[in-house]
């Protein structure tokens, strides 16, 4: 008889994914489980897009041009079950309200602000934040910031360029180096910078790679 693979390591990345719940307020986090893997970043810089490439699901998280789309925690969970295949741990991906500059109210930005640094500081389940920077502008101050936190907080994290798209291979390059240089004396930072688009799907199924393989880790 086969035994159950718990570890994940051999699991596909799920194929279908189901909004579970948008929070307000840390009070209202679900109940810790399941290991958590959050998208941060600028507002705007693609991390709705980057769940739906992910999930491979147009219109799960909402996307706009608008900075200031993502008001809430949202959690996303897979759902159904293949029983063919191994099994991975229970996860669950959480796309963030995005810092800096939004359209929106500054009470409404203030308040989303302190609700994403207290998430990130202080969720135990949280496994790995993706933190996202666009390909054409690298790290901004407030995402040196943030890094600080997570560092300070020793949450780990990893940086995924995106939007790769909109530039040239080149610059693509000196981006890569350049944020490498700066995140490599961070405590809490994973080396390896993945670079994506949520349009082309580079670095999509890289991604989906890094995520089964943390599970399992
Ligand atoms: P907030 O929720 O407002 O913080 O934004 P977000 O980070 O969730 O960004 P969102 O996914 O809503 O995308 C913002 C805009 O960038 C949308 O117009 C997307 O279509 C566009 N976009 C996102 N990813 C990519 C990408 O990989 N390439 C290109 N060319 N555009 C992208
Ligand atoms: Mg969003």
């Amino acid at each position: 008889m086969a035994t159950a693979d718990s570890s994940g390591g051999n699991a596909p990345f799920p194929g279908s994914w189901t909004f579970l719940r948008g929070v307000v307020a840390l009070a209202d986090l679900p109940p810790a489980g399941p290991a958590e893997f959050a998208f941060a970043g600028r507002s705007n810089v693609g991390k709705s897009s980057l769940i739906n490439a992910l999930c491979r699901q147009k219109n799960l998280a909402r996307a706009s041009n608008t900075p200031g789309r993502t008001q809430e925690l949202n959690y996303f969970i897979p759902s159904g079950s293949s029983s063919s295949q191994p099994a991975l741990p229970p996860l669950a991906l959480v796309d963030l309200p995005g810092y800096g500059f939004a359209q929106a109210p500054k009470a409404k930005v203030d308040a989303w602000t302190r609700l994403v640094m207290g998430y990130l500081a202080g969720r135990p389940s949280l496994k790995r934040v993706f933190v996202l920077v666009d390909a054409r502008h690298g790290l901004k101050k407030i995402d040196e910031e943030v890094l600080t936190l997570l560092d300070r907080a020793a949450v780990s994290y990893r940086i995924v360029l995106t939007k790769a798209d909109k530039v040239a291979a080149s610059e693509l390059a000196s981006v890569l180096d350049r944020t490498q240089e700066a995140i490599r004396r961070r405590a809490a930072a994973f080396p390896g910078i993945i670079a994506t688009s949520s349009e082309t799907k580079l670095g999509i199924e890289e991604l989906r790679e890094a995520i089964v393989a943390r599970l399992a880790g």
